[in-house]
């Protein structure tokens, strides 16, 4: 998973962005999930949205148990927050 942006309606996101086929879930298909950093209640159905690439920040691993990700996802938020702070707005 990467540290980046979002960039949809004009804004540039924090973003905590995730490529992989999610082996956590028996996944086959490469997906990329942008999770935008702090921010609740986005609606962006239906638009075209980008995403840019920051600093890589790990590879894709499945864990012994749903709560060892839901642990990990949240570091990787908060690692996420930090490098994108420290580059300033794009
Ligand atoms: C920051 C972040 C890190 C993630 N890391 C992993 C991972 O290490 N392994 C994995 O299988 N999926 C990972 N995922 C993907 C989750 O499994 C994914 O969000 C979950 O499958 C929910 O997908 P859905 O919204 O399509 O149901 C990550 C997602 C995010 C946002």
């Amino acid at each position: 998973m990467y540290a980046g942006w979002l960039h949809a309606q004009g804004e540039a996101m924090p973003a905590a962005i995730s490529v992989g086929t999610n082996p956590q879930f028996e996944g086959t298909e490469r997906t990329v999930e942008a999770y935008a950093i702090d921010r609740v209640g986005l609606d962006l159905y239906g638009l075209h949205v980008a995403v840019d690439f920051l600093a890589f920040v790990r590879g894709q691993a499945k864990f012994e148990t749903l709560d060892a990700l839901l642990e990990q996802m949240g570091q990787d938020v908060k690692k996420c927050r930090e490098l994108v702070a420290a580059e300033g707005a794009v």
